[in-house]
């Protein structure tokens, strides 16, 4: 039997540039070596999303992202979190093995008190082990995701290590998997790319969305006017440039640098550089739309592949429990 890989995203809007090359690009590579889950997880995105109106279109447009990126239902199980509803069983019987003080200190939970102070609530305390016991349902062994989930993964791993220890061996200790791009800066050029902070790049965007939302991007403070020179390395736009397109980008930093270069045209640079990588995405994600009930139809399959597997394993961890 392969081993298997999972991850998950939250379907909080359309996917942007730091899903895309912190993780998408390894949940594709990762497939044919793994047999691949991938979740929507549309439970986590309630631990933040006030108004949920518009989940179901989210879900939708989420799934559209993923498969135009190329992951591939014949490869890989696609589905939606609360369409298998035995990880929240699951989520309840991990909560009882996991000490409050290791939730306490994760460091997104504190960050997340910081950025919704008006909706601090339960879920986001219990975020990593509902996190958990998505992978560990599946017995997953490899995690894909940006740099700013390792936290979740280390108590993944605590976790299971535990539950390991109090009822015997169960779960694989889960082991992350980061692309050579594990953390992409927002627009601001300061936080995490994040659609949260509306400082994001969605991949769906057209190509002149794409020029005006890169147009808006912080670069050198210190560049006040166009014979200014640059100093790449503390250019946000710099750093995005070169995670796609290495060398040319190097002559770019130059330019900049003896000031050849104006911020607008290197913005330009990029934004044609972005619209070029994803041109074929755009055109897969444009014919995929035009058939809904196929994106509809692979994710209620892989739920019924998942469920096969959950069910499985909660069987197990009952009995381990003492429930059965
Ligand atoms: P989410 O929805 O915030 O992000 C999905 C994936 O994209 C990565 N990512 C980034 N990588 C680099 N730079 C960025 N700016 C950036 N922004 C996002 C994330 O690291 C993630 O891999 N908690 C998860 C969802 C989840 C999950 C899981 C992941 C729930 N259960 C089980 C793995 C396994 C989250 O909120 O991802």
């Amino acid at each position: 039997m392969r081993k298997r890989v999972f991850s998950g995203a939250r379907p909080t809007g359309r996917q942007h540039l730091g899903n895309y090359l912190g993780a998408i690009q390894n949940y594709v590579k990762l497939q044919d070596e793994y047999d691949g889950i991938y979740c929507i997880v549309d439970i986590h995105a309630l631990t933040s999303l006030e108004d949920t109106s518009k989940l179901q279109e989210n879900i939708y447009e989420l799934a559209l992202d993923w498969l135009a990126a190329g992951i591939d239902p014949k490869k890989s199980i696609i589905f939606v979190q609360s369409h298998v509803p035995e990880v929240m069983e699951l989520h309840t019987l991990l909560s009882m093995v996991t000490p409050l003080s290791w939730l306490l200190r994760v460091p997104t939970f504190k960050e997340k008190v910081k950025i919704q102070p008006q909706n601090v609530n339960y879920g986001l305390l219990g975020y990593p082990v509902l996190m958990t016991a998505d992978i560990v349902l599946y017995k997953a062994e490899v995690v894909p995701v940006g740099e700013d989930q390792l936290p979740h993964l280390e108590l993944a791993r605590e976790i299971s290590r535990r539950f390991n220890n109090l009822f015997g061996d169960t779960f694989p200790e889960p082991q992350a998997r980061l692309t050579a791009f594990p953390l992409i800066i927002g627009l601001d050029g300061k936080d995490k790319m994040s659609k949260q902070l509306d400082n994001d790049i969605a991949i769906a965007l057209s190509p002149e969305e794409t020029i005006e939302r890169v147009m808006t991007a912080v670069t050198d403070p210190a560049r006040r006017y166009r014979a200014d020179p640059g100093h790449p390395e503390i250019c946000n736009v710099h750093w995005l440039h070169k995670n796609f397109i290495q060398e040319e980008e190097e002559i770019h930093a130059d330019q900049c640098r003896s000031a050849t270069i104006g911020c607008v045209e290197h913005k330009m640079l990029l934004a044609q550089d972005i619209n070029r990588t994803l041109k074929s995405f755009r055109q897969r994600r444009a014919a995929l739309a035009t058939k809904p009930e196929y994106v509809t139809d692979v994710l209620a399959d892989g739920a019924r592949q998942a469920q096969a597997i959950a069910r499985e394993t909660l069987g197990e961890v009952k009995q381990r429990m003492g429930l059965i």
